[in-house]
């Protein structure tokens, strides 16, 4: 399935499991920002790495781990980031946490953004909490020498993440909220083709959010000329290829769609290579011409 993968594999040594020790959880806006020390782990984190936390404690009926981008990595200080946003039993068990605390924590997990070679504009979009690692992503694409837009955007202000530090680290950065009550008001694919434009025109879009704005913004991008590089949040119950819950259609080199896990052949697709017509509803069907399908041609 190496065809339909992008960006570096997390090489078999690279991931860890261990106990992380709580450094810090502060309240941002909706978010619950956490600072993780697990030994070893930061190191081989890149852009585009997520781990998988273990909830509710060690006797938790909680069988299955909770998937969260990596923020940042502290290699220095062994610590690892992510911006929880709570929303059931797993994330608000996460977001009461305080310093001391201790979480089983697997990662890096996934496939990393890929970074260009050569200086190239880039626009990196963020959705909500999908804005976590994206100040660190415009960082290491500074340090190439792109011209680096930041679009970021959410329902409200409150839902916003990441603005002040998007400032402090991009050449331009664009808000916008779907209510207005920060930066102009609608949808970031609405404003993605002037940010396009502003850094150079073609290049690379990278969006990281809910899965109809990924498909948008890949719209956005083609239409524009540029490559949507973008990471899905696809339902993953084991974060690390053994249970089959996360996969998805993607069409690979040879034109062929295949279903693939988005835990270890993603999270991070190319936009063009994600068959969008397959997602409804929050689910994901099977296309009928995907390889191996039940239905018509897919043998
Ligand atoms: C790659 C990735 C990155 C993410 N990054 C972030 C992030 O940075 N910040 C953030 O806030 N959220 C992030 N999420 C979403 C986050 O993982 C979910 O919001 C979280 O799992 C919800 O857990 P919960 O217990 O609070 O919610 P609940 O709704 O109680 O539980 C949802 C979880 O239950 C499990 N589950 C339940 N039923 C099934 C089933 N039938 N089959 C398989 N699994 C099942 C799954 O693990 C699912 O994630 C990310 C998700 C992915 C996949
Ligand atoms: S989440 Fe288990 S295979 Fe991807």
């Amino acid at each position: 399935m190496s065809d339909v993968a992008q960006g570096t594999a997390v090489g078999d040594a690279a991931v860890v499991q261990g106990t992380g020790r709580l450094v810090s959880n502060e309240r941002v806006g909706a978010y619950h920002h956490l600072t993780l020390e697990v030994p070893g782990l930061a190191e081989h984190a890149r852009p585009g790495h997520f781990v998988a936390l273990a909830v509710g404690g060690p006797t938790s009926a909680n069988l299955l781990r909770r998937c969260f981008s990596i923020h940042r990595a502290d290699p220095a200080a062994d610590t690892v980031d992510v911006v929880i946003s709570p929303v059931g039993a797993g994330t608000e068990w996460l977001a009461g946490l305080r310093a001391g605390d201790q979480v089983d924590v697997i990662g890096p997990l996934g496939r990393e953004f890929p970074v260009p070679e050569e200086p190239v504009g880039c626009v990196l979009v963020g959705g909500g909490y999908g804005s976590a690692p994206l100040a660190w992503l415009a960082r290491s694409l500074r340090a190439r020498g792109c011209h680096v837009e930041v679009v970021l955007g959410a329902a409200t202000a409150s839902k916003l993440f990441g603005v002040q530090e998007a400032r402090e680290v991009a050449d331009g950065v664009t808000v916008t909220t779907d209510d207005g009550s920060e930066g102009t008001r609608g949808w970031v694919s609405d404003v993605l083709p002037e940010a396009i434009r502003r850094a150079g025109g073609g290049g690379n879009v990278y969006g990281c959010g809910p899965m109809g704005m990924l498909r948008s913004i890949t719209d956005v991008a083609a239409a524009e000329g540029a490559t949507a590089h973008v990471a899905v949040e696809e339902s993953m119950a084991c974060g690390v290829g053994v249970c089959m819950t996360c996969v998805m259609p993607v069409v690979g080199d040879d034109g062929r769609t295949r279903m693939v896990r988005s835990c270890v052949e993603g999270p991070v697709f190319r936009g063009d290579r994600v068959r969008w017509d397959a997602f409804s509803d929050g689910l994901c069907r099977v296309p009928d011409d995907a390889v191996g399908a039940p239905g018509t041609g897919g043998h």
